[in-house]
């Protein structure tokens, strides 16, 4: 069977702001990321995918754009763009936008024409509904943010929908004209040179129309049930790869999409649909929050962290194909998060790389996690700029009463701020992003944790990093296109599982917990472990305990057996696996 190359693929995530600074300005600009494209190249990846650049008021860092087919002046100019995309180019790496199709800032040039008279040909570009002031909105959903999904415009005496912010008006889907200006702006952007896209919030765009009231109480994001994947999303999505994704061939598409079954992705990313090329695993990085409130935690097994990943692997495989990620500009930082950010700091970094890298899916680097940057240490409110966070506090402090010391902790845990400190280049000031004041505080920790220490450091986190995605690139038709097999399913501690193709095998086995953990290989996975040659870990294999016999350097070293126990955060792949003898 040909397999697509384009799964092959490895996508480094920038968020513009805070990548690198190049006039003084303390923001991060184009030019700065043109000036770090060797050192993204260096890491082996074959794709960048920019977080929104487009002209934007910022009210959600860019995700509000003001204008879909400019370069906000922040993050410099079109030439600037132009002069990136060429030298991406250059060093054979390909260049992917964000689309923001669901909504657009209120300041876009279609919304003021929108709000301004009932009768303006933009007015159908939103979703306007009659409605009282100060009465009730014309339904119950509540926005991401908290608070109704509808706001009241004077101008007009209606009110428009959305479901972000007040100032992210959501675009009318169902209006041809809107679906036609989107699809020209798409082609706009191929027509320059773009390899492809990511879309945002894309399962949301299509909306019930009749607009019911929805019986779940929840604080943000109730009335999903309306339009998550909703009546028309698929058609839209059919037609805008006909009519824009389809002008040039080898355009690739991930969507965002939240709250989704096999079945959706499926639809979404089956190639015999032409819809999108892949959709991002995001119940996975979200396993630790409380579905009904997006900055309280839960806690989680390991088990239940099998169950999301193995259904994916199993139910989708030759049929849809998604993005792997474990962190990005929304989350807090992963190794904070799901590993253990002092005391095992490398080896948690390290052992979560090596999930997201060595499974089915197309794995997403976010910029900063290949160094194992941190969670900043907030201390109030006012650091903050996430708007759901302040939202959020604002919300539960004054409208619920609730205590504000409380909230507040919960809310710097969870901000999505920790992923938008400015990337750590060196222990110098400010890290080597900017030279001005940055727009972001800078983690105290870039005097150890930064790139510059970790180049020259053959065991560091980064240099790990590259030699996952080399792994990935050099076994591909077992660690890209082979099938998924979980073993010691029931295990709390361990996450072990087979990839494997006809001819070859592999086995990955990752400590997800800071002790040590032992374990059985159960004899019928079907293969024979004592030819099994240890490819990477993230500890020295240093012979010492026995069990691992190789030599210090980790690739292709000889092992006589697999390992029974694994030290804390410990991560180790093995190949050369062979079918065990009579199967
Ligand atoms: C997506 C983006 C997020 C943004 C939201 C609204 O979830 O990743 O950053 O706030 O959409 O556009």
């Amino acid at each position: 069977m040909q397999h697509e190359s384009w799964k092959e693929k490895v996508v480094y995530q920038i968020f513009p702001r805070s990548f690198q600074d190049s006039n003084e300005d303390g923001n991060g600009d184009i030019q700065g990321i043109t000036s770090r494209l060797d050192y993204i190249r260096s890491i082996g990846v074959d794709t960048i995918w920019l977080s929104p650049v487009y002209e934007s008021p910022r009210v959600d860092q860019g995700y509000d754009v003001s204008n879909q087919r400019e370069i906000d002046p922040m993050m410099g100019t079109m030439e600037d763009w132009e002069e990136l995309l060429r030298q991406t180019h250059a060093r054979g790496m390909d260049l992917w936008m964000d689309l923001v199709l669901n909504h657009t800032s209120d300041e876009h040039r279609w919304f003021k024409r929108s709000r301004s008279s009932k009768d303006n040909p933009y007015r159908d570009y939103y979703i306007w509904r009659k409605g009282e002031k100060d009465g009730e909105p014309p339904n119950n959903w509540t926005s991401y943010l908290g608070g109704s999904a509808w706001t009241y415009d004077d101008a007009t005496g209606e009110y428009y929908l959305h479901l972000y912010n007040k100032k992210q008006p959501d675009l009318n889907w169902d209006n041809p004209k809107v679906r036609e200006e989107i699809q020209k702006m798409v082609r706009y952007w191929i027509d320059k040179g773009v390899n492809g896209f990511r879309l945002d919030a894309i399962n949301v765009i299509s909306k019930d129309s009749e607009l019911p009231d929805t019986n779940e109480s929840k604080m943000e994001g109730s009335g999903y049930k309306h339009f998550k994947n909703g009546p028309n999303v698929h058609e839209y999505l059919r037609e805008l790869n006909e009519k824009a994704f389809s002008h040039k061939e080898g355009i690739i598409t991930v969507g965002e999409a939240s709250m989704v079954s096999m079945d959706d992705v499926a639809r979404y990313t089956h190639p015999d649909r032409r819809e999108l090329d892949m959709i991002f695993m995001m119940e996975s990085p979200s396993i630790g929050n409380d579905p009904n409130d997006a900055f309280k935690s839960r806690d989680w097994k390991l088990t239940e962290l099998k169950e999301i990943v193995t259904r994916w692997e199993k139910e989708l495989l030759n049929i849809g194909w998604f993005g792997l990620f474990a962190s990005n500009h929304d989350h807090p930082r992963m190794v904070s998060h799901f590993g253990n950010d002092k005391q095992y700091h490398a080896e948690s970094a390290k052992m979560l790389a090596t999930l997201v890298h060595t499974l089915w899916g197309t794995p997403f680097i976010y910029q900063g996690e290949e160094i194992g940057m941190t969670d900043y240490p907030f201390e109030s409110i006012d650091q903050l700029d996430d708007q759901m966070a302040l939202h959020y506090y604002r919300t539960r402090t004054e409208e619920l009463g609730e205590n504000p010391e409380e909230v507040e902790k919960r809310v710097l845990a969870g901000t999505r701020d920790h992923a938008r400190t400015p990337m750590q280049w060196d222990d110098g000031e400010n890290a080597g992003f900017t030279t001005g004041d940055s727009w972001m505080p800078v983690n105290p920790n870039h005097a150890s944790i930064n790139v510059k220490a970790q180049e020259t450091d053959p065991g560091s986190i980064l240099n790990y990093y590259r030699k996952l995605v080399e792994i990935r690139r050099e076994h591909a038709e077992v660690v890209v296109h082979g099938e998924y097999v979980l073993i010691l399913e029931e295990h709390e501690q361990v996450f072990a599982y087979i990839r494997r193709n006809h001819k070859s095998q592999g086995l990955v086995l990752l400590n997800f917990s800071e002790k040590d953990a032992e374990f059985e290989l159960p004899e019928d996975i079907g293969v024979c472990t004592e030819s099994a040659y240890r490819l990477l870990g993230n500890y020295e294999s240093d012979g010492e305990d026995g069990e691992h016999r190789g030599q210090n350097d980790d690739t292709n070293a000889k092992v006589d057996v697999v390992p029974r126990k694994l030290r804390p955060y410990e991560a180790v792949v093995f190949g050369g696996l062979k079918p065990a003898p009579g199967k």
